[in-house]
């Protein structure tokens, strides 16, 4: 059987984007925002994804690309086989990622049905502590998981590339019209001037700190280190420009990520709520109890959690892929039995996320930041040293003037001055665990 291939690059380029927007932006980012003083963080995190966040994505989908393959393949392909372990690396990744992000899927199903019924208007906190781990988490687990792997099922091209070119626009369409209806709101600058704030005195005085979450998020947001793009990347044909593809596609995440922001941020000040309050409910408990005040309140609610569910869908198939490719690539599995055989899997490690706050609490904190950051730093090491000349005549494929010029430049970025930080970020992780 031939192997899939997206049917335009605007396809491939969307699909990538809907991996990349998604609860990282809207969920993960403001908590992160406010407990790493505002725009301080927002600087740095913009630094990050182009000084490295960039540079690595393309790191990542030179591979895909290259090998055609999944990343036990790729690695396996294109370095022998004592190089398949790091490609399980990224399966790993895989795995811890989408266990826990399939729950909060979970909790935004919820969440949408229930704004039409007004469920969480009369007392938002304790609607949360009451959905937001055990059986019933379980179950709106199950269901967005179901939802992923249906799209999954139908296949690259017609399933992934066809939903996320209806779903990537609509994102943005309903972000941009939150956006300006959040605007006029009372007490919305409050928001903006805590967005866009630079608190130069914060950040000198917690460099590192700052430093190591904007360096995990700028991971997270662009999914790189789980070979989500390393997979996409391996159903794209050769007559592209990796570079161009990449930068656009950090551009466009970055976009839509500030456009989220200015959802966000005038929301919460307006109705005088702390983002960075009470962990991973915080968003939902604060939105909730936000929009039972507003007219329109159930229309409002289900638009929000709506796009939140778009983008979170988006990203949990290519998740999802990841693993179905490695099935079908590795072991012949049909699309149909390793779809089966994956949402088993997510089945059982979501359920263990749903029940057990702290498994969740470690996995979304914790182990996904260290699991995406040491798959990176070995995808890069790849790059670098055993790829090495074909890595770049990978990345210079198709490339225009400008990108090739960088060529040289994003080599030695990926072979020694991203592993060295990366490395450093990992240590530093290591030691916010054990410390
Ligand atoms: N980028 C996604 C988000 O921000 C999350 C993700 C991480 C997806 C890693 C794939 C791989 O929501
Ligand atoms: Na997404």
């Amino acid at each position: 059987m031939t192997r899939a291939t997206w049917r335009t690059r605007v396809g491939f380029v969307l699909a990538a984007v809907g991996s990349a927007v998604g609860l990282g932006n809207i969920w993960r980012f403001p908590w992160l925002t406010a407990q790493n003083g505002g725009g301080a963080f927002l600087l740095l995190y913009l630094l990050v994804v182009v000084l490295v966040g960039v540079p690595g994505l393309l790191g990542e989908m030179v591979i895909g690309r290259r090998s055609g393959r999944n990343p036990v393949g790729a690695f396996g392909t294109l370095g022998g086989d004592r190089w398949r372990p790091l490609g399980g690396l990224a399966l790993f990744a895989s795995v811890v990622v989408l266990s826990f992000y399939s729950v909060v899927g979970g909790w935004i199903l919820r969440y949408t049905v229930a704004s039409a019924t007004g469920a969480y208007f009369p007392a938002p906190q304790e609607y949360f502590a009451a959905i937001d781990y055990g059986v019933g988490a379980a179950g709106f687990h199950a269901l967005f998981l179901l939802a992923t792997a249906a799209v999954v099922y139908v296949g690259v091209d017609r399933g992934i590339e066809v939903a996320t070119t209806v779903m990537v626009p609509g994102i943005v369409l309903m972000l941009g019209g939150l956006a300006v209806w959040a605007g006029t709101l009372d007490g919305a600058t409050g928001g903006y001037e805590f967005y866009l704030s630079l608190d130069l005195a914060y950040l000198r005085a917690n460099f590192f700190d700052v430093l190591g979450a904007a360096a995990g998020q700028a991971l997270f947001t662009l999914s790189v280190g789980a070979g989500a793009m390393l997979t996409y990347a391996s159903y794209l044909g050769e007559d592209r420009s990796l570079a161009a593809d990449g930068t656009l596609i950090a551009g466009l995440n970055t976009g839509i990520g500030v456009l989220a922001g200015l959802v966000i941020f005038p929301l919460l000040f307006s109705l005088g709520v702390d983002p960075g309050a009470g962990g991973p409910g915080a968003l939902f408990i604060s939105l909730a109890g936000a929009f039972a005040s507003l007219p329109y309140s159930r229309l409002v609610g289900i638009a929000f959690f709506g796009v939140v569910l778009l983008a979170a869908l988006s990203s949990s198939i290519s998740i999802y892929e990841v693993l179905v490719s490695y099935l079908v690539d590795e072991h012949g599995a049909s699309r149909g039995g390793a779809t089966a055989a994956v949402g088993t899997l997510f089945l059982v490690t979501g359920t263990g996320a749903a029940l057990s706050p702290s498994l969740f609490t470690l996995l979304a904190d914790t182990i996904a930041n260290l699991a995406l950051t040491a798959g990176l730093l070995g995808f890069l090491l790849f790059d670098g040293w055993v790829l090495g000349r074909l890595a770049l005549e990978e990345y210079e494929l198709g490339a225009g003037r400008i990108a090739t010029l960088a060529g040289r430049p994003w080599f030695v970025a990926i072979a020694v001055i991203l592993p060295l930080f990366l490395a450093f970020t990992f240590v530093t992780g290591i030691g916010g665990v054990v410390g």
